[in-house]
This record gives structure tokens, C-alpha cells and sequence, in this order.
């Protein structure tokens, strides 16, 4: 019998499809419904300790290949938050909750914080590229990443995960430092830098002027990264980056990944992405004699 089931970090999943923090996750009804449209796992968006209006608009470019945002890490904060985690209780998939923080210490009340709240596992934002004293400020130095997953191990019996940034020669070494403090999987890999300028304008289209680019124009990074990091670490890794079809997702898989986020395509492609994503993995499993998405893992490498 051909399943679909994966576990990650001792998470059960339906199937290897995650939604990926920052796309429709900012409330209980939201998470829910990608939940009921199929996804293995729902990520939250990325909250902190206070209340966040993140940055004015424009805050997304679309492109032919992908988006660029800078949304600034907007969110209501942690204590308001918890309304929308109690009400996401009865989730049918496991409801990971994405954090986002300036130093280890208020990395580990916030993921204590989401551990109370029911979260089935933390994801750190180690990799916003455009949000001072946040994300990728902190995510590009091996020490600071693992002082940070130490105290957040030292707080949390859930599984911790770190999302990664591209942005980065040394993304070995900081997962590494990653594995070694703990770590119980990466998430690999958040947005690419980039800009987009108005010609009209004469000027940066985003009110950041900087923002992260996402969907298809990043998976052959994305994939590269995971890749390598399959390679170099002993712990799962998530694949993030452009996945819009069941192809990109076997891609991912075939590269290292136990399973997949998926972002951008929830509006590209539409709600039924999941559906679409895991229809198509099945048959493809099927015509190729795989009975589960473990038997993929990795594959390319052999
Ligand atoms: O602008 C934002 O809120 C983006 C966050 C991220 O890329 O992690």
C-alpha cells in the first residue's frame, strides 16, 4: 500500500506537505482551513513578543516567477495569540508555531509561550532578511544560533525546528551549529534578498525598498541548499522554495527533504495546492514502485 504518511522530529503527518509561515496563518480560521484543504501541517506566522504593525504598504511585488515582500514582520503579539491557538485547538494537522525574536533569552519565553498554547512543535525565525535586529541579523552567525536553540531546547519538549536563510555562505556551519545545540529539524530555506524598482517612480517599488523573494524562482536555490544540507547533517530537514506541483515537492525530497512547506503557491496555484501536490506524488509512487516518501528521501544522492 502506497502512503503518504511521513514523520519529522517525531511530528506524524498525513501527508509531506506544510504550509509554510507567513501565507494565510494569522488566525485560527485560516490555519483550519488549510488544514481542511489538505496540508500535513500548518505553520503559524511568525509572532513576537509585543504587538507589530510591520511596515507600510507596498509591502508585495508580484512577479512572473515569484513574489517580493516585506511585510515587517507584522503580528499581534504573543499574548494576543493565544486566542487564536486556543480556538486552533482540534486542528486535524499538528499546528507548528513560527517565532521571531532579537536575542536567545526572548526566544525561549516565546517558544515556552507556544508550547503552553498547544503548538505540536517551534519553528525559529532564523532568517527574515529585512527586519532589523531579527530574522537573518541573528540567523547568519553559528554562535548566536546556537545559543538560541540551547535556551530554546533548555524551555521546550516539543520538537524544534530552525528556519534557515539562503542569504548566507556559511548556511553548513550555522545549520551545523544548529544539529549540534539540539536542534530537532531545519526548515530550509526562507526568502532570497531582492528588490523591484519603478521605472515611472524612479524608485524601490516596496516601502522597505529591500524585501525576500519567494516562489518559483527560488527553488533551484532551495533545492541546492537541501541538497547540501543532506549531505552535511544527521537531523530531517523541511524543503522550502518555490514548490507548486507534486514534482517540485518529489524535487525537494529526492534532494534530502522529509517533507516540504509550501508558500507562494497557496496563491499562485490556490487553495487546493495540497490536494493538487500529494494527488500527483501518490501516482508518481505508484508508477515508480515507492511505497513510502522515506523510500524518496534523499535519493538523488545515491
Ligand atoms: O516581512 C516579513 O514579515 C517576512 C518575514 C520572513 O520572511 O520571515
Amino acid at each position: 500500500m502506497t502512503s503518504l504518511k511521513v514523520e519529522v522530529a517525531a511530528l506524524k503527518l498525513s501527508n509531506p506537505t506544510i504550509l509554510a509561515s507567513g501565507v494565510m496563518d494569522e488566525t485560527a480560521a485560516s490555519l483550519l482551513n488549510m488544514a481542511r484543504a489538505g496540508a500535513g501541517a500548518v505553520v503559524t506566522k511568525s509572532i513576537g513578543s509585543e504587538p507589530r504593525k510591520g511596515y507600510p504598504n507596498p509591502t508585495l511585488v508580484e512577479l512572473d516567477w515569484g513574489y517580493i515582500n516585506a511585510m515587517g514582520l507584522p503580528n499581534p503579539g504573543i499574548e494576543a495569540f493565544a486566542e487564536e491557538m486556543r480556538l486552533a485547538r482540534g486542528c486535524p494537522a499538528p499546528v507548528i508555531g513560527s517565532i521571531f525574536a532579537s536575542s536567545a533569552k526572548e526566544f525561549s519565553f516565546l517558544a515556552s509561550k507556544m508550547q503552553d498554547y498547544g503548538a505540536a512543535a517551534v519553528e525559529l525565525n532564523l532568517s527574515c532578511p529585512h527586519a532589523k535586529g531579527y530574522g537573518m541579523e541573528l540567523g547568519v552567525d553559528p554562535e548566536m544560533v546556537s545559543a538560541v536553540v540551547r535556551e530554546v531546547k533548555s524551555v521546550c519538549s516539543i520538537p524544534v525546528f530552525a528556519k534557515l536563510t539562503p542569504n548566507t555562505h556559511q548556511l553548513m556551519e550555522v545549520a551545523k551549529a544548529a544539529e549540534a545545540a539540539g536542534c530537532d529539524a531545519i526548515v530550509a530555506v526562507n526568502t532570497v534578498k531582492a528588490m523591484a524598482i519603478s521605472v515611472e517612480m524612479r524608485r524601490p517599488i516596496l516601502s522597505n525598498k529591500g524585501g525576500g523573494l519567494s516562489g518559483p524562482a527560488i527553488k533551484p536555490i532551495g533545492l541546492r541548499c537541501v541538497y547540501d544540507l543532506h549531505s552535511t547533517l544527521n537531523i530531517p530537514i523541511i524543503g522550502v522554495g518555490g514548490v507548486e506541483d507534486w514534482r517540485d515537492a518529489v524535487e525537494y525530497i529526492m534532494a534530502g527533504a522529509s517533507a516540504v512547506q509550501v508558500g507562494s503557491a497557496v496563491g499562485r496555484v490556490g487553495l487546493n495546492v495540497f490536494e493538487l501536490i500529494c494527488t500527483g506524488m501518490k501516482e508518481f509512487m505508484v508508477r515508480e514502485g515507492f511505497e513510502s516518501v522515506s523510500q524518496m528521501v534523499g535519493v538523488a544522492h545515491e
